[in-house]
């Protein structure tokens, strides 16, 4: 064997080992330009063949011939190998477990607001909705609101342009501070009979603590036709608070005062935890206020141009936040709207 010979099955046995070992492009690449690139190493025993005498020129270019073809095999096939091994990467596995998008769910409040809204709803309710921005006239002046009534104070209510406006102008707007303008707003749109609920958000400028916030959200409800009493009041209440809280609950009305209502009450729910017995979360009393209701008063219904002689009505107005820490047995209202999400998963 020549010795060119000899140093084309060294280059060989070089580059078949080395081949090998390649695991990427850029290295395929370099070792490719070692070898048979245009100065690697094949090449330049190649030109040496011009010097060898006539008579070995077969056997020596054939042996050429090999090496060239074993090493260019060698790259192809350890470019296959790479390809396949990238493809197995990339290859989609189906025994794997979907990957979840971690979407979240409703907030406890709108929880207990949607399951209320379908209780109403399936005793003949409909939605109504008004703007969270209203005017004096739909918060206080409608609703009978005397002018000196202390729940209009600025002190009290989230007025707009107070320095351009007077707060107890009728035009002047705030954020409602409760949901009875929809009762407003409804009745100028719509001829009796009525049979309305509202859910929303109102606002007053309480300092927060466990059970008040400045923002906070009603159900009100609106029944309006020919001799509507009390006592329809009270089986509607009663009604939604068995099926709220429990088939065993049950309702008791205390006196109270509203301007639009007249005579008014706080309705009251027998204490869900305890059963009427006394607990802490009822503080002792069996009985958990959910919220205030009464008989539409007259003057309202002449306000909206209604006749008070041929119509009557009964309007609710229950805190939903309250429902919420009676139903989930929450004891601090802001723990509602801190938003740390391992509180809030717990529902
Ligand atoms: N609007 C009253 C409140 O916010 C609740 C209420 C509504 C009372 C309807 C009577 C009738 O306290």
């Amino acid at each position: 064997m020549t010795e060119l010979e000899q140093q084309l099955l060294a280059v060989q046995d070089q580059a078949l080992a080395e081949i090998q070992t390649i695991n990427d492009e850029q290295s395929f690449e370099a070792v490719r330009a070692k070898y048979i690139g245009r100065k690697g190493s094949l090449p330049a025993l190649m030109s040496k063949l011009g010097t060898v005498p006539p008579e070995e020129k077969p056997a020596v270019g054939k042996t050429l011939n090999a090496v060239k073809n074993a090493i260019q095999k060698a790259f192809d096939d350890r470019a296959d190998q790479l390809k396949q091994k990238k493809e197995e990467k990339n290859a989609l596995d189906l025994s794997l477990p979907g990957r979840k998008p971690e979407i979240g769910h409703k907030h406890p409040v709108f929880l207990v607001m949607d399951a209320a809204v379908a209780i109403f709803r399936r005793m003949g309710f409909i939605v109504a909705d008004g703007p969270d921005i209203d005017t004096v006239w739909d918060n206080f002046d409608a609703l009978n609101a005397p002018m000196d009534h202390p729940s209009r104070s600025p002190e009290d209510q989230f007025y707009f342009n107070l320095d351009k406006c007077d707060y107890l102008d009728k035009n002047t707007i705030l954020l409602r501070s409760q949901t009875s303008d929809v009762q407003i707003r409804t009745m100028m749109s719509q001829k009796p009979p009525i049979r309305i609920i509202c859910p929303g958000r109102c606002y007053r400028r309480d300092t927060p603590d466990a059970t008040h916030g400045m923002s906070f959200h009603q159900i009100e409800g609106l029944y309006v036709d020919e001799h509507v009493s009390l006592a329809d009041l009270k089986g509607v209440l009663a009604s939604f608070a068995r099926d709220m809280f429990g088939d065993k609950t049950k309702i008791r009305f205390r006196p109270h005062h509203f301007p639009f209502t007249e005579p008014s009450v706080e309705a009251d729910a027998s204490c869900m935890v305890c059963g009427g017995a006394g607990c802490r979360v009822c503080k002792g009393s069996g009985w958990i206020e959910i919220g205030g209701a009464g008989i539409v008063n007259p003057a309202v219904f002449q306000n909206v141009g209604y006749d008070p002689e041929a119509v009557s009505g009964f309007a609710f107005g229950l805190g939903i936040e309250r429902l919420a820490m009676i139903r989930y047995g929450i004891n601090d209202l802001r723990l509602l709207y801190d938003n740390d999400v391992r509180f809030l998963q717990q529902f």
